[in-house]
């Protein structure tokens, strides 16, 4: 049977599917599963530190529990940096990933790069080595030079001016260079890991606003860093090949830039999903990489950032929702297929909407809850749609508590897909969150988890 009980107030019962829940044996380390943490020490995987990726560690274990092997496909939706797909092509699994935010895309394409031409890496370093100083000089010579001429404010703020004149001398010697795509793929990824490296600002950007950082000139010099990174890089390439256990050449791996809501995988053709879905956490992803986006010239402003990436993204914040769009509406065909879990919604959209009208910010939870619930819906039909029989998907995510209301998200999930025509689903909790905020008066006290969703899709 497939039944849960939501919150203490609301009851679904649903279908006769069946639920588990548990807290099994996982590896002891499975509280940092959802978190970034174990992938910043391994190679490729740390180029781009995500705050929103999960561990490799992760997938590792779910391939070795599913006896996921060379010659089968995974799938991630949501492929972010490339966890899944970076792990899997590292066992010589085949992989589709899809990303819809295109610089994250970006990143993770050349991430998944790994037959790059070492002379022709080191022939870019020593160009870049020979002409830095001079192309630095001819920006500076020029009486009308102004960085503010090339960057839009926030990133004027985030460097000193030295160090800022610096890394706009290396993206002008790489947009001037002649390379062969792999290569400069593999460039895109060292110069924006640099942007990070490098900077002296506070640590929490983009949550702390660039006005409060303290800009001084104990910046890294941006010249040693982009070697010191780039050698860096290159080795790690060769050490997850090393360290890889097979042929990863035999495996093949399509990366697409799209939404996984519609998705070009062809019916019964996955073997098991592994992903994480953004949370309904009021997390922005492209405001994430404001600083990049605006350091490269993809954007230039909000709008910019809205037009090209935040519109394309399922709902998980409220930067997202325009109040005046009627799409906030729970769909019809999610409504006949999951009545109780869109009541549940709809009751809780209905708490915040009363909430907002009261508390500071005013947020739309409201319409973010139904937006978010209205793409994971298409999207759990989507990833039914392409799973091969007998074969399971995970979801590693997080519940939320929106002005304190409580919604379960994992067990949503869950049942949305045993009413879409999984056969079951289980949880199991990788850690409890939230603890930081306590005794924080302007914030909730609702606990809350990270667990990992299994739906099932039987033989
Ligand atoms: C929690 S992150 C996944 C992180 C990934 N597991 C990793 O290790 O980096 C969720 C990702 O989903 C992406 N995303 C949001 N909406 C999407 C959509 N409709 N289709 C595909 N990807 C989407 C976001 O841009 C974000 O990169």
């Amino acid at each position: 049977m497939c039944y849960l009980n939501l919150s203490s107030e609301v009851k679904l019962n649903s279908n006769n599917k069946q639920l588990t829940l548990f807290q099994q044996e996982l590896p002891h380390d499975v509280k940092n599963w959802g978190t970034f943490k174990d992938s910043l020490k391994a190679p490729v995987h740390r180029w781009f530190t995500y705050p929103a990726g999960f561990s490799f560690k992760a997938v590792e274990h779910s391939f070795a529990r599913f006896f996921i092997t060379e010659g089968m496909t995974v799938y991630d939706p949501f492929m972010g940096s490339g966890t899944t797909n970076l792990t899997a092509k590292s066992k010589g699994i085949s992989s589709i990933g899809v990303e819809a935010h295109s610089f994250v895309y970006e990143i993770t394409k050349a991430k998944m790069e790994w037959d790059i031409d070492k002379k022709k890496i080191q022939k870019f370093i020593s160009y870049l080595n020979s002409n830095f100083h001079n192309k630095l000089n001819s920006l500076s010579d020029n009486k009308n030079f102004s960085l503010s001429h090339y960057f839009p404010e926030l990133v004027v703020k985030c460097y000193s001016e030295e160090t800022l004149k610096k890394l706009l001398t290396i993206r002008e010697l790489y947009n001037g260079y002649v390379f062969e795509n792999k290569e400069k793929n593999f460039f895109f990824v060292v110069i924006t890991a640099l942007l990070r490296n490098i900077s002296s600002a506070a640590t929490g950007w983009p949550y702390i606003a660039p006005k409060k950082v303290k800009i001084t000139s104990s910046d890294k010099d941006a010249l040693q860093e982009f070697n010191t990174l780039a050698l860096s890089m290159l080795q790690d390439l060769e050490d997850i090949k090393f360290f890889s256990d097979v042929d990863y050449k035999k495996s093949n791996h399509k990366l697409i830039l799209g939404s996984s809501v519609d998705v070009s995988i062809d019916n019964e053709s996955i073997d098991h999903v592994f992903t994480s879905p953004p949370y309904l956490n009021n997390f922005d992803y492209s405001d994430r990489t404001r600083l990049e986006l605006y350091f490269w010239g993809i954007a230039k402003n909000w709008k910019d950032i809205s037009d090209k990436i935040r519109t394309k993204l399922i709902t998980s914040a409220t930067t997202q929702i325009q109040r005046s769009n009627p799409k906030y509406k729970i769909d019809n065909e999610f409504k006949s297929k999951c009545p109780e879990v869109t009541k549940f919604i709809q009751d809780s959209a209905n708490k915040l909407s009363e909430l907002r009208k009261v508390k500071g910010g005013k947020k739309s939870y409201d319409l973010m809850l139904i937006g978010y619930f209205n793409d994971m819906y298409k999207i759990i039909t989507e990833v039914y749609r392409v799973l091969k029989k007998d074969t399971k998907a995970l979801f590693v995510l997080g519940d939320s508590a929106p002005y304190g209301v409580y919604i379960p998200t994992d067990k949503l999930i869950g049942e949305i897909g045993c009413a879409i025509g999984f056969d079951s689903y289980s949880l199991e909790i990788l850690r409890k969150r939230g603890d930081k905020w306590k005794g924080n008066p302007q914030r909730h006290h609702v606990s809350l988890r990270e667990s990992i969703v299994i739906l099932e899709k039987n033989a």
